[in-house]
């Protein structure tokens, strides 16, 4: 989701065909002709696309037609289709919740390499409950509990079998968990506020800021769960959370004065910084203050 990525699937297209304007185009049926019209109008994954919109459609000339023109004016094709696939597994996605983006993945992949089979992880702004599903099937007999701020990301990520808690990161998950949980993962908002002009030009045609907005530098919410991750983790816990640019070395500082220990900057092949995993030493550090700074 970063400004500091051009390659999120948020990125697949190069720009918004007005409603007007697709309203007048014919919609092909057949896969070729199909691709040439998203290709033509600036869809970058066209056929891949074009792929996923047929296999929606499943022969359903009136599905297909409408379900183009809804992606004609730049709508997310996962909310049209209802559904993604996050590291290998189907996601379902609503609506006004953010579409789990493949820039994820290896977080995700990691904080299911950090759960032991019977241990318990809390996925933090989950949205959909993409990583809290991935957590889920891969340790089935873990426990794994998600929070969300947003009403709609709740009720998906509950219709994704997630056991999710409405509310501000750790603030409505059960108080028994404290101290107890061996991985906390995160995708939170960490686009830097100047930064957000710069994102996919129609994200905010469909989207608000909320899954986006990480304040001045964007760790505003990184360092809020920095902050408040210790209250939750054991001695030898987990912290992944995604992030960008050189916001691993803006959390320097804190990761330090917070117990944290053998911080692992994650990048892509292309060797962009896509994350951050970390040790929580438990050894009676505490978090500096649990207030301040709250949103
Ligand atoms: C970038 S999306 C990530 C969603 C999901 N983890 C994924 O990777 O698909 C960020 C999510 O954080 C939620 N969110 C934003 N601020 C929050 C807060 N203070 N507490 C809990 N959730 C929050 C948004 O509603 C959104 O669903």
């Amino acid at each position: 989701m970063s400004s500091h990525s051009s390659s999120s699937a948020a990125s697949s297209r190069s720009r918004v065909l007005p409603t007007a304007a697709a309203e007048g185009i014919a919609i092909a049926s057949d896969l070729a002709s199909l691709s040439a019209l998203l290709t033509r109008e600036g869809f970058i994954a066209a056929a891949e696309e074009s792929q996923q919109l047929l296999t929606f459609a499943g022969g359903d000339g009136g599905l297909l037609d409408a379900a183009v023109r809804r992606r004609l004016t730049g709508e997310p094709l996962a909310w049209i289709t209802g559904r993604v696939s996050f590291c290998g597994i189907d996601v379902r996605v609503d609506p006004d919740v953010y579409v789990p983006r493949w820039l994820s993945e290896p977080v995700a992949s990691r904080a299911v390499e950090r759960l032991p089979r019977d241990g318990c992880a809390i996925d933090l702004c989950t949205g959909s409950g993409a990583i809290a599903k991935v957590l889920a099937t891969h340790r089935p007999r873990a426990r794994v509990l998600a929070s969300d701020v947003a009403r709609a990301a709740v009720a998906c990520a509950t219709a994704n079998g997630v056991e999710v808690y409405h509310g501000d990161l750790f603030a409505p998950l059960p108080r028994d968990l404290e101290h107890r949980v061996d991985v906390v993962v995160g995708v939170v908002p960490y686009v830097p506020t100047p930064e957000l002009p710069l994102l996919q030009r129609d994200t905010f045609t469909f989207e608000t800021t909320l899954s986006y907005d990480g304040g001045d530098d964007g760790t505003r919410v990184l360092r809020r769960v920095l902050r408040d991750s210790p209250r939750f983790l054991k001695p030898g816990g987990a912290l992944l959370l995604e992030l960008g640019g050189d916001q691993a070395v803006l959390l320097a500082d804190d990761l330090t004065h917070l117990g944290y220990v053998n911080v692992t900057v994650l990048a892509d092949e292309d060797g962009d910084v896509r994350g951050i995993e970390t040790t929580f030493r438990g050894d009676g550090v505490q978090p500096l203050s649990r207030s301040a700074g709250g949103p």
